[in-house]
């Protein structure tokens, strides 16, 4: 349900900006804003808020810690997802991410029940064995010097995981047809959400037919998945889970077509995200050879050479922190977008109905007066002691209030066995380009490939 449309309230007052060209108003900024450096400059010109106009639509971006915990939690009911995420619509239909209002509601007590800590548990040794099968497949690596390109590999670790919980299927090991369909579509979409020109999908340019030609595989597969869970409810698999679901009130399953859009939005939801996370980890540990060295030397002391266990997690202590200081640095969801459904009020400016407000989590992770030194890696910021300190507001990976991310104890169990399991066995050194610049589209993702060397331990 998009409760909101475009803007047309006029403010009396509105925030410092750029200003715009007539008509388009801030258009070309708005193209621009995917641009963390852009973000920072704007940031760094007009302070926390900054107003943009493009047409009739006022556009707020909001960096301190404070406004986005407004929006996020404190008048939370007052923001949908609305038309930022319209794009995306296009592939995950009305599922949890994208979805507002009662349906959104309804869904999310719906699957919450599988994602809890105690609940995700169940993909433990499955997640633990994927990671290991990859780590054997370094070992000729390793022994041979051949570089590997990170990046491939923590995307098809990732799909291999979210495929096996989802349908108890291998995505990534074979990369099968589906595998590079779902990986084309993920490249497609969010580009085209970046891009308020992008032509109508209506179009013939091939890239628009090779997107129909991706979905009618990814159609077929799911629909070929659900009518398989129907026939074997008993699969220990997170569809089964969805498929055992019922609404508490009316006893009532979700509809195939509700269950497609869930399935679809688990896997865009947790696939990249947790992919680009574990590549600008080992990215930062490569650049940071001392902080990589704690890391194996808690792995192998946890450890001890055997394979981890969920028990584990907890004495993972460092690679915990490591964890959410790579998550602070490069936030994969840099940017959120919400619309607000009736007037509001930010740093003391009137927000007029149905504007649209983009949050920058990669900004608040740099706030000033509480991240000293924001560019610089140091696990130790996540200490307990030192965690306790600051406001929760200031650090948002999985965003906060009521649509946190759903998965965030997935990600984090998976990305502490992969770290863990592959620092305990190699030390991880770069190869060639050092500096590596990003762009975010939908995530944050890497400009050039991270290749890597392999040392065995
Ligand atoms: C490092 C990995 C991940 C990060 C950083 C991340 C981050 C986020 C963020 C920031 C949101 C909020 C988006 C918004 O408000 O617009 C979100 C929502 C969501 N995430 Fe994740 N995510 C990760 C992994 C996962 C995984 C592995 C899954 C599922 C298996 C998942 C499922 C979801 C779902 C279903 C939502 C929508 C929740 C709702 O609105 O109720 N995420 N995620």
């Amino acid at each position: 349900m998009n409760q909101a449309a475009n803007s047309t309230a006029e403010p009396e007052l509105v925030p410092p900006g750029p200003s715009g060209l007539p008509v388009v108003g801030n258009l070309l900024q708005a193209r621009s804003s995917s641009s963390m450096q852009r973000q920072m400059e704007l940031w760094r010109t007009y302070g926390d808020i900054v107003h943009l106009k493009v047409g009739p639509m006022h556009i707020y971006t909001l960096y301190s810690p404070e406004y986005v915990n407004h929006v996020l939690v404190k008048n939370q009911k007052n923001y949908i997802k609305g038309i930022g995420y319209d794009g995306f619509r296009l592939l995950v239909g009305q599922g949890l991410v994208t979805s507002d209002g009662d349906l959104w509601r309804h869904q999310r007590r719906l699957m919450q029940p599988s994602f809890t800590p105690a609940a995700i548990t169940q993909f433990s040794t499955m997640m633990v064995d994927l990671t290991h099968r990859m780590l054997v497949r370094w070992d000729a690596f390793a022994e041979q010097g051949t570089p590997l390109v990170m990046d491939a590999e923590m995307l098809r670790l990732t799909m291999s995981i979210i495929g096996q919980a989802m349908f108890g299927i291998d995505l990534g090991e074979e990369l099968t047809e589906v595998g590079h369909a779902l990986e084309s579509v993920f490249g497609f979409i969010p580009g085209r959400t970046a891009n308020p020109l992008a032509p109508p999908l209506s179009l013939p340019l091939p890239a628009h037919r090779q997107f129909r030609s991706d979905m009618q595989i990814i159609e077929a597969f799911i629909a070929e998945r659900i009518a398989d869970g129907h026939r074997n409810p008993d699969q220990n698999t997170l569809l089964a889970l969805l498929l055992q679901a019922r609404d508490e009130e009316t006893g009532q399953p979700m509809s195939d077509k509700q269950l497609r859009d869930e399935v679809v939005t688990l896997f865009f939801a947790g696939f990249e995200t947790t992919a680009r996370s574990l590549t600008w980890g080992w990215y930062l540990l490569a650049k940071h050879p001392e902080v990589q060295e704690r890391l194996a030397d808690e792995a192998q002391q946890v450890l001890g050479g055997r394979h981890p266990q969920v028990s584990d997690l907890f004495a993972l202590t460092y690679t915990r922190q490591v964890i959410d200081e790579v998550l602070r640095i490069y936030p994969p969801t840099a940017l959120l977008a919400r619309q607000n459904i009736n007037a509001d009020e930010i740093g003391g400016y009137p927000i007029p109905p149905k504007s649209m407000i983009v949050l920058a989590p990669y900004c608040v992770h740099r706030y000033p007066g509480i991240w000293s030194d924001p560019e610089r890696f140091d696990p130790d910021r996540f200490s307990a002691e030192a965690a306790a300190e600051r406001p929760k507001a200031a650090y948002i990976p999985f965003a906060a209030g009521p649509r946190v991310c759903l998965g965030n104890n997935f990600a984090l169990q998976e990305m502490a066995y992969a770290f863990a399991m592959a620092a305990a066995r190699f030390r991880v050194e770069i190869v060639g380009e050092r500096e590596i610049p990003f762009e975010v589209v939908g995530t944050i993702r890497p400009l050039k490939p991270l290749r890597v060397r392999l040392h065995k331990r």
